[in-house]
């Protein structure tokens, strides 16, 4: 388990340490920035090519497609656990399983999963997954990282001190010090430990049944208001509590701004850091209006939530 700032950072690392000149990525139209960058940048200089398997109108990879796109010279299949975009839970197990078939390592995104959805890289047959500490693990900002699977080798990209081999000019090569160099924020550390530690005390599949019951309510409410496009698949059991929405006639960012200014609620609108998936919704221009449900809502914000958006559809 390696230390990163953040789920980019730990994507970084991943992706830069483990592609080979004249490789090739899979990864998905569903990714956020923090895979399609790196991966964009890595190209831009000649250095790999990759290929992104779309989603269904459900929101989900199929398996098929991911076997389909992979190539001889394919180092790795990257996707997101979870979609920040539409919430959609993807068959990380059977993508896994054919990548166990194929001996192509399989990274997941966990940045939205870690925390409320059960992961299990062994059995998956993941071989590393990134994950962020500031969303559903509930520690603080500036804490992230990754889990690797033992045999997956990701080789450093960054050198510096580890504070041990002190007298050799090489970089560290034993984990976790092979891909920390300098100082690890242990603040964040411990924040992220407290946030563990409530989850823990809490479990973790209570707060996933409690945050799919709420984001039933807020998907049936908001589909019974009729003015509201709803983006993705229903089926709450393959889902996060993150729902996409977009009011008929209005400008996400108007909604966004209503639901603060007028009501006090937090919603984000825009791309979400996920611009190929609004390009295939068609919603590439001003994306979508994001309701993002966490372990402190209540049945009441929900309530809340669905008198505003009337209120907002009634102006229409
Ligand atoms: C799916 C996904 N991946 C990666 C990230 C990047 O996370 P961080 O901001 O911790 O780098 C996010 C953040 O929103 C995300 O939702």
């Amino acid at each position: 388990m390696i230390f990163a700032s953040n789920a980019t950072d730990a994507l970084n690392l991943v992706i830069q340490g483990a592609v080979k000149p004249g490789g090739h990525v899979v990864s998905s139209q569903l990714e956020h920035n923090s895979v399609l960058r790196p991966l964009h940048h890595l190209r831009g200089k000649g250095l790999i090519d990759y290929d992104l398997v779309p989603f269904d109108v459900q929101g989900f990879i199929d398996p098929d497609d991911v076997a389909r796109a992979i190539r001889p010279e394919t180092d790795f299949v990257l996707l997101t656990h979870a979609s920040n975009a539409l919430g959609t839970i993807q068959p990380v197990e059977a993508i896994g399983s054919l990548c166990r078939e194929r001996g192509i390592p399989l990274i997941i995104d966990t940045a939205q999963s870690a925390g409320v959805v059960p992961i299990n890289i062994s059995d998956w047959g993941v071989s590393a997954m990134a994950f962020t500490g500031h969303k559903s693990l509930l520690g603080p900002t500036g804490i992230g990282g990754l889990i690797l699977s033992r045999g997956f080798e990701v080789q450093s990209t960054r050198f510096g001190g580890t504070g041990i081999d002190s007298q050799e000019l090489t970089h560290t090569q034993t984990y976790p010090h092979r891909l920390e160099a300098g100082t690890i924020n242990f603040l964040g550390v411990l924040g992220l430990m407290a946030g563990l530690d409530y989850l823990a005390a809490q479990g973790m599949e209570g707060i996933l049944e409690k945050e799919r019951a709420l984001a039933r309510r807020l998907w049936e409410g908001l589909a019974e208001l009729g003015k509201v496009k709803l983006y993705g698949a229903d089926r709450m059991d393959r889902r996060l509590g993150v729902i996409l929405a977009n009011v008929e006639g209005m400008i996400p960012a108007d909604v966004a701004a209503i639901l603060d200014g007028d009501f006090g609620i937090a919603t984000r609108a825009g791309l979400h850091c996920a611009p190929l998936v609004h390009h295939l919704l068609g919603t590439g221009r001003t994306g979508g209006v994001r309701f993002s449900l966490g372990p402190f809502n209540t049945s009441e914000d929900i309530d809340r939530v669905l008198e505003a958006m009337a209120k907002i559809c009634a102006t229409r």
